[in-house]
């Protein structure tokens, strides 16, 4: 089936066919998924439970079948030679088009060498690769032998690697000789080889293998019998592997994301449900375009499942880009667009702000005719971003489908699928998703009251736990409003019921769409030996929507220096990463605290965006006094 047979068209009521949705759960469902390819049939669509110490989510349970089965060999009768990815290098010089034949072809000899290599289902494997072809193909060969992937953002630093992969017990990863990104390079098997060494002394867990990918002529550092080349590996003459039949809840693979509290969280993502997910919700971003590009990295989620998956799936073309959409130049991303005939647009409203404010550079010499479409995604999008986005970016001819969702939920959760589309708003929940608003006590809220956004009911693409921790899992999602999952965001209904997202009301920044801890930035900061106390919150920036703001105390006798800062900032890109590092370091010798000792990040939050006049309410300040000389100070 194409992904046009079954869009949602306007001429249906939106609420008719929602409220079927949520009062027939099974029956939607069912039909979603009989659009997959099962290899055996599913007994019982649904079983799951919110309940508190209870909670377990399970779908189409007693069915099998396997996804890469879905996204490459189905389409071989009628797609064989139609163009799966489109590739384009960092400088733009090199592009590389592989049709679904030949997808195949490589997915099998990668699989085939991961079995030589001792790989087997269940078995998980870490890619910290580039933006390749080949990093596709890994993920869809694991998936091919039921190896659980997990795929770590290659910006995070060697420490952040290690801890993920141990975390997962990772028994291989998959990586390049180096990396190109912006015109850096980016030395990734050297981080793969520290992260590896401090898995083993300092975490005592052993990655036993590495596979790396040439991308560049340089030299490496070579442990034989450890590394190997992935050319080499490839045999022509290997036999053809043959999708495995996997469980509909077996684990397809686990991703990473930052939570309010403590180390990362692995979220586990299983076959069926996932999958099912992605493909039915592609239809309302994707509507019948034929040459999809999400600019997302695979290391984060909207990768993993729009730029790879769903379009997959669906048999569409899509379209994948090694460097950073706005660099060398403002006009990358229209450049691209107008070579490929790209006909649907998904990328981040970060992007779109820096091009906007790069004016006609960021159109260059394009035209952009090719574009029917136009999404955003991982942060709220401003009302004038998204009419430049539409009215100039998209030449006023291409809906915007501002699309919510989350690492946990797997696919798009909110958008404007009932054809109305107001600047700002995700909108209406999907069909089958039963979103709500409710106070901090739990009570639905009335509309144009800003509340916690909850939902009500499993959906199939729903993260099923957090690796090794389902307590973490449940506590963390199901105990706040006990019988609903927490999302986390804030939001609003206005009067004709559409949701707009305000953004996190936990502990979590939005920087350039990307999502940090704030306890993990604090906890690397405080790792210096001259720091007493970190509190970290979100700043208000123009285009990364948030930046990283730290609020730092010092041990006596400790004097700020810029060598201190710097030192600090060194610590962050140590342990985390580049894009956790601190854009502002505001020593202070008072931090507010409650009585009870607990830091009022609130107030930090209103100091950091510049809002000293109102503060909220201060009745829990401990020290009224230390707040008066910190503002003046200030
Ligand atoms: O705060 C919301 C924001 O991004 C968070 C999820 O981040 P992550 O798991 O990294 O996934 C990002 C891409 C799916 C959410 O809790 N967010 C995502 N999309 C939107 C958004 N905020 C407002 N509007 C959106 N469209």
């Amino acid at each position: 089936m194409t992904t046009s047979q079954v869009s949602f068209t306007r001429q249906d009521s939106y609420s008719a066919q929602y409220y079927f949705s949520i009062t027939h759960t099974d029956a939607y469902w069912k039909e979603e998924a009989s659009h997959l390819t099962w290899m055996r049939p599913f007994e019982k669509i649904k079983e799951t439970s919110f309940s508190p110490g209870e909670v377990d989510i399970r779908w189409f349970n007693g069915g099998k079948l396997n996804v890469s089965e879905n996204c490459l060999d189905r389409h071989l009768k009628t797609r064989s030679d139609q163009a799966a990815i489109i590739w384009e290098s960092d400088d733009g010089k090199e592009t590389r088009t592989l049709s679904y034949s030949e997808l195949l072809n490589q997915v099998c000899l990668f699989a085939s060498a991961l079995l030589e290599l001792g790989i087997r289902k269940g078995d998980t494997v870490t890619l910290y690769m580039p933006m390749v072809p080949e990093t596709a193909i890994a993920i869809l060969a694991c998936a091919r032998i039921g190896a659980v992937h997990n795929v770590i953002f290659a910006g995070f630093s060697s420490d952040a690697l290690a801890e993920r992969m141990a975390d997962a017990g990772s028994k291989l990863v998959i990586t390049a000789n180096e990396g190109l990104r912006g015109g850096k390079i980016i030395p990734l098997k050297t981080y793969v080889d520290r992260a590896r060494q401090y898995c083993r002394e300092t975490l005592g867990h052993e990655v036993r293998q590495t596979i790396v990918l040439k991308r560049t002529d340089s030299k490496t550092a070579w442990e034989p019998g450890i590394d190997h080349w992935w050319h080499e590996l490839m045999i022509p003459t290997a036999p053809v592997v043959e999708p495995v039949a996997m469980d509909a809840e077996d684990p397809l693979f686990i991703l990473y994301t930052s939570g309010s509290t403590g180390k990362a969280k692995g979220l586990v993502h299983t076959t069926a449900g996932y999958l099912v997910y992605a493909h039915s919700t592609f239809r309302f971003l994707a509507g019948d375009s034929r040459i999809f590009w999400c600019t997302a990295d695979v290391g984060w989620i909207t990768g993993h499942t729009y730029m790879l998956y769903a379009p997959l799936c669906a048999g569409l073309t899509t379209v994948m880009y090694e460097g950073i959409p706005g660099s060398p130049s403002a006009d990358r991303l229209a450049t691209i667009i107008d070579r490929h005939n790209v006909d649907m647009l998904y990328t981040a409203p970060t992007l779109i702000r820096s091009l906007m404010s790069a004016g006609n550079a960021a159109l260059g010499n394009s035209h952009r005719t090719s574009l029917r479409r136009l999404g955003t995604v991982g942060e709220p999008i401003n009302p004038e971003a998204w009419r430049w986005y539409r009215d100039v970016f998209g030449n006023g001819r291409c809906p915007v489908i501002d699309t919510w969702w989350q690492t946990e939920t797997g696919g798009i959760m909110i958008a404007p699928v009932s054809g109305e589309n107001k600047p700002g708003a995700a909108a209406t929940p999907l069909f089958g998703i039963r979103a709500d608003i409710v106070d901090d006590e739990g009570h639905p809220v009335p509309p144009m009251t800003r509340g916690n956004l909850v939902i009500r009911d499993s959906w199939p693409g729903q993260a099923r736990t957090i690796y090794g921790d389902h307590a973490r899992f449940e506590e963390t999602y199901f105990s706040t409003v006990p019988g609903c999952y927490f999302t986390g965001d804030g939001a609003w209904q206005d009067e004709d019921g559409h949701f707009w997202i305000s953004g996190r009301v936990d502990d979590v920044l939005n920087v350039s769409g990307h999502r940090l801890g704030t306890a993990e930035i604090e906890s690397a900061i405080t790792s210096h030996p001259a720091v007493c106390e970190v509190a970290v919150v979100g700043q208000p920036h123009p285009v990364k929507g948030e930046s990283v703001y730290a609020f730092v105390t010092l041990m006596n006798g400790q004097k700020v220096s810029d060598s201190l800062s710097t030192e600090l900032r060194v610590r962050v890109r140590e342990k985390i990463g580049a894009l956790a590092v601190p854009e502002v370091i505001h020593w202070t010798p008072y931090l507010p605290k409650t009585r009870s000792g607990k830091i009022l990040r609130r107030v930090l939050r209103k100091l950091a965006a510049g809002e000293t006049r109102d503060l909220g309410d201060l009745s829990s300040l401990a020290d009224q006094e230390g707040l008066s000389a910190f503002l003046q100070q200030k």
